[in-house]
């Protein structure tokens, strides 16, 4: 990975603001279930994450944008999709540090785990269903079968410790983690009226910044001996990390060439410095 370029001021603050308006309307849609008995739980689950995906969904709104349905809601409801998903991972990896402190399950138990996800997915239909367009429910349904895929074929793997290609990592990630970042600014653009080669660019661009993200995410964590990392399989007789650099590299390359096909704007501005944001995996916090 080449040095990030030294993000400015300026980019951080409206990338803050984004995070700010998702913070406050997770608060608003967690309040309304105020006297269940998830509710604390809850909103412990929905702390310190770097909102990624929702982010990544209103900038694609923005980019496309020809009419004014809220975004919002949607992109509350990958960010509900992502947290589920990593309780649930958390407990497949049995890693016990999430955004350094400990994971949900190590201070709830498997149980409370296990049932407060249900409750997530409960909140993710209720806030799908407010949309007329059932593109946005068929979207995020697909990713997140895709996601139950690969995390499945991804346990069998590292159970088996058999060494892996190129081709069948990237089919693993692709599933487990590009899928909800393609879902996230595809949705972005259906709820925008994108036409349908706006949608079809968007969602090529977020299946590749994913890959792209979970490629440098595992790098980060190869050093991290307790953590399941598929990386660590990967069939390679050369300098492994340099190898996966550079596939991180090319797909990050692939993601911005798609974003070559909209029409200049602000927010597309935004996405593009966005997009080497993320890929540099330099956040100061999670
Ligand atoms: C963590 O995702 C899981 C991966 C796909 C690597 P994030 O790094 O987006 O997690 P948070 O929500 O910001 O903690
Ligand atoms: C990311 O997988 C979790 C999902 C995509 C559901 P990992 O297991 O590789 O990510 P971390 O390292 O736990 O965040
Ligand atoms: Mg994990
Ligand atoms: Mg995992």
């Amino acid at each position: 990975m080449e040095a990030p370029a030294v993000p400015s001021n300026a980019f951080l603050a409206k990338i803050d603001a984004y995070r700010t308006r998702i913070d406050n309307a997770l608060l608003l849609e967690l309040r309304q279930r105020e006297n269940s008995v998830f509710y604390r739980p809850l909103s412990r689950a929905l702390k310190g994450g770097k909102r990624l995906r929702p982010i990544l969904l209103l900038l694609s709104y923005e980019c496309t944008s020809r009419i004014t349905e809220d975004p919002l809601p949607a992109a509350l409801a990958v960010e509900l999709a992502h947290t589920e998903s990593l309780i649930h991972d958390d407990i497949i990896d049995r890693d016990l540090m999430r955004r350094e402190r400990a994971a949900f399950h190590a201070s709830y138990g498997s149980e409370i785990a296990l049932l407060s996800a249900d409750f997530i997915l409960s909140i993710i239909l209720n806030i799908i269903a407010r949309y007329k367009d059932s593109r946005v429910a068929q979207t995020l349904s697909s990713a997140t079968s895709e996601m139950c895929e690969g995390e499945l074929e991804e346990l069998k793997l590292l159970r088996k410790k058999k060494k892996l290609g190129e081709y069948q990592y990237i089919s693993i990630i692709s599933k487990k983690t590009a899928s909800l970042f393609e879902a996230s600014t595809a949705i972005g653009a259906i709820i925008g009226g994108a036409k349908e080669s706006e949608i079809e660019t968007l969602s090529k661009y977020g299946r590749y910044i994913g890959i792209t993200y979970q490629i440098r995410d595992d790098i980060t964590d190869q050093e991290r001996t307790t953590s399941a990392n598929i990386l660590k399989l990967l069939e390679k007789d050369t300098d492994k990390n340099a190898a996966s650099k550079e596939l991180s590299n090319s797909y990050l390359f692939k993601a911005k060439e798609q974003l070559r096909a909209l029409a200049a704007n602000d927010a597309k501005a935004l996405l593009l410095k966005f997009t080497d944001f993320v890929a540099s995996n330099a956040f100061t916090s999670s």
